[in-house]
């Protein structure tokens, strides 16, 4: 049996009003399986004990197979829980430890069957008489895991399984999790603060900021459409570039953004991805290159959709297979602080701009209802005037990959192509805008 769990505007306020989720909706489907990702601190084990019943919701409703569940103690919802410390009884072998549950739950019944087969899944028919003592970390987490399939749940819910193995067993059980929910067919919610992990396991990824839920897709859709700069950040690696930029939307000319000593200049006629970046005339937003956006090679290899700028390499990484290359492009790089420091306190300074349009209004609401800004960058809604000063002592702002056999050194100056058909634009708030989101109009520029 596997089941649909639903969370509709579920909130959770501990004493003294501490806020640890807020009004998450979650729809999961029968025997999906859905990751919970965030940094530390971003209410994931809170929201995962709400649906195992361990935590009393505040407002709000849990609903299992469509009927509301919020009284219902653990026990009565037939859920598995496996945690990052995998508690198993010391005085028990592993058939006694992976058969507790069951003797529990039918005293009269022979767990053995059940044992059996959970322990030939799992490959670990031959620790079946060892203790956990007698065990490594991963052949203990295997028993955790035996522990809870063997009850057959209708799901699964694993907080941050692996994180107290090594990396060569992470990946392995990892994959032997995956197999196993999918084989089992169980519903399985699954907590990580391992963007890897979350886009290598989940049907859909659900991305947590202090307590809101920032986005609910599948991983390639939170890869390639990430709603705001925080998805963007979080999701990827080597990490996505992000500049700060000012668009020019001159009524006579080309529309560009600029990048401090340099510009994008956007192509004529504007793609629909693009028409939404004229509402920020003279604004400045985030920029957003990933490290497939951006190639070093001359003007004259520029494909359709590229366009040139040109960097000084500050630092070159060899990474075997290939080389990063740290370059300085004049322009500044923009910080989202919850990546650097959990669960920031958003200063935000609510002042009424006239010169706002009724879009940019209707967007700082939604903004507001949803997550609070990610990041302000220009809050009192003047209009950035590009000086000299504002621009900082030159650091490495932009990191491309390339391949190892291209002789680079600390100094020289590179011919870069960025790919437009790559680039994402985060408005002052860090909400996408190119991409153009979906629910966007269509302003027919
Ligand atoms: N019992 C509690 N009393 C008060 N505050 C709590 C309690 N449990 C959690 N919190 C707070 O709620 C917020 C969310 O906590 P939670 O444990 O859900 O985060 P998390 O995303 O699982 O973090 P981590 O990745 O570090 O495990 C945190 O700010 C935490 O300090
Ligand atoms: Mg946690």
């Amino acid at each position: 049996m596997t089941r649909a769990i639903s969370l509709k505007r579920v909130s959770k306020s501990y004493q003294r009003g501490i806020r640890a989720v807020e009004k998450v909706s979650l729809d999961i489907k029968p025997g999906e399986f859905l990751v919970l990702l965030g940094p530390s601190g971003c209410g994931k084990s809170t929201v995962l004990r709400m649906i195992a019943g361990l935590e009393e919701v505040t407002e709000g409703e849990v609903l299992l197979d469509g009927e509301y569940a919020n009284d219902l103690d653990p026990s009565e919802r037939n859920m598995a829980m496996v945690f990052q410390s995998f508690a198993l009884y010391p005085t028990m072998t592993t058939r006694g430890n992976i058969g507790f549950p069951l003797r529990m739950e039918s005293p009269g019944e022979d767990p053995s069957p059940r044992v059996d087969a959970t322990a030939r899944m799992l490959g670990i028919e031959d620790l079946l008489g060892r203790y956990p003592h007698q065990l490594s970390g991963g052949e203990r987490q295997r028993v955790a895991m035996g522990r809870a399939i063997a009850r057959h749940p209708s799901a699964f819910l694993m907080d941050e399984p692996l994180s107290n193995l090594d990396a060569k067993l992470r990946n392995h059980l990892r994959a032997e999790i995956s197999r196993i929910t999918r084989e089992v067919g169980a519903t399985t919610v699954y907590v990580t603060h391992d963007q890897a992990e979350a886009m290598s396991l989940g049907d859909r990824v659900a991305v947590l900021r202090g307590g809101i839920l920032q986005q609910l897709d599948t991983p390639r859709m939170v890869y390639a459409r990430p709603a705001n700069v925080f998805v963007a950040a979080f999701i990827g690696t080597p990490r996505i570039n992000l500049l700060r930029g000012v668009v020019r939307a001159p009524l006579d000319g080309a529309m560009s953004i600029g990048l401090g000593r340099q510009a994008l200049r956007l192509p004529e006629p504007l793609c629909l991805d693009h028409q939404l970046l004229r509402v920020q005339q003279g604004r400045e937003v985030i920029v957003g290159l990933r490290s497939e956006a951006v190639r070093l090679a001359p003007r004259s290899a520029a494909r359709p959709a590229e366009v040139p700028i040109s960097g000084l390499v500050e630092h070159v990484e060899y990474q075997g297979h290939e080389v990063l290359v740290h370059l300085n492009t004049g322009s500044q790089p923009a910080v989202v602080p919850e990546l650097e420091a959990p669960r920031p306190q958003p200063t935000v300074r609510r002042r009424r701009d006239t010169r706002m349009t009724v879009l940019d209004r209707l967007r700082e609401r939604a903004v507001s209802l949803r997550a609070g800004p990610v990041v302000v960058l220009d809050r009192d809604g003047d209009e950035y005037e590009p000086r000299e000063e504002r621009l900082p002592a030159p650091t490495g702002d932009l990191v491309v990959r390339t391949t190892p056999d291209i002789d680079l050194r600390q100094g020289m100056q590179v011919p870069l192509l960025v790919d437009l058909d790559h680039l994402f634009v985060f408005d002052r708030y860090g909400e996408r805008i190119s991409p153009a989101p979906d629910h966007a109009p269509d302003l027919g520029w």
